[in-house]
């Protein structure tokens, strides 16, 4: 599929989210996981990994989070507290290997999360970021109840993305380094970030510049029809197969027992 095919009416055509995220757990044999925005737990609890580290401040969870791991901690804080207090031996026991970023649904908090987790992070972990491909503008609203308002009669009601898009300009301006991803995964798409900089500290410092001037960058149909006019739109299975190989397990058997 083309960039330009994609336009912000069509929907996205690839396997849903939760399946592209557990699929990548276990490909890539994860040890480390970390979740901002857990919510009921529903992606968490299918993720493979020896340590699942959940981060939200309002846990309303149904699942069973605690399947498929041998290790689990939940923080009920917000992301800015996790990171603020996080001594990474302690908590986690080391670097991730893989983050899913779903938390508040704003680019600036979305740019905080992404700048702290790369700190954490090793060059070849993998940041996986939501709802940042909206396919319709109402739903980008920064405000979830305007987003629902104008919403209202459409297949879209009640989807709120809020304008966490504005994180892709954000890193194609200024981290042209990375390598971002992005993807077909409905119901809101997928960005896949890999080739991280742990050592990066281009967007904490320049964190002020960048939410005033991507605060002027308008939330309008048209500029994020822009976005799937330029970047590639990346099927589901193809990102999959891209990211496929990678292993972080030692060994592997810890991974074997838990989900053989
Ligand atoms: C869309 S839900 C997450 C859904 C979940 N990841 C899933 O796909 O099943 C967003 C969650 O982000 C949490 N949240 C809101 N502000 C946050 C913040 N500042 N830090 C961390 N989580 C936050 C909310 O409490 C909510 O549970």
């Amino acid at each position: 599929m083309s960039g330009t095919e994609h336009t912000i009416a069509g929907e996205h055509r690839g396997e849903h989210y939760s399946q592209v995220l557990a699929r990548l757990s276990r490909n890539a044999a994860v040890r480390r996981y970390l979740e901002i925005g857990v919510a009921f737990g529903d992606i968490f609890s299918g993720i493979a990994c020896r340590h699942g580290v959940a981060v939200d401040p309002e846990f309303q969870l149904k699942t069973n989070v605690a399947a498929n791991k041998a290790k689990v901690s939940l923080f009920q804080v917000m992301s800015d507290v996790f990171f603020e207090h996080l001594n990474l031996r302690r908590d986690i026991g080391g670097r991730l290997d893989l983050a899913f970023l779903d938390g508040m649904h704003l680019f600036e908090f979305l740019l905080r999360d992404f700048f702290n987790t790369e700190a954490i992070c090793r060059k070849d972990s993998i940041i996986v970021m939501h709802d940042c491909l909206p396919v319709a503008a109402p739903m980008a609203d920064r405000d979830p109840m305007q987003a629902n308002a104008r919403g209202k009669g459409t297949p879209y009601e009640n989807w709120w993305t809020g304008d966490v898009w504005k994180i892709i300009p954000i890193l194609t301006r200024y981290r042209p380094d990375l390598q971002v991803m992005l993807v077909d995964a409905p119901p809101t798409g997928l960005v896949i970030v890999t080739g991280l900089d742990p050592s990066s500290r281009i967007l904490k410092r320049s964190y002020q510049s960048i939410v005033e001037e991507f605060s002027r960058l308008p939330n309008t149909t048209e500029e994020i029809a822009r976005l799937y006019a330029d970047h590639p739109i990346v099927p589901t299975e193809e990102a999959l197969r891209r990211l496929g190989g990678r292993s972080y397990a030692h060994g592997g058997g810890w991974l074997r027992r838990l989900t053989g």
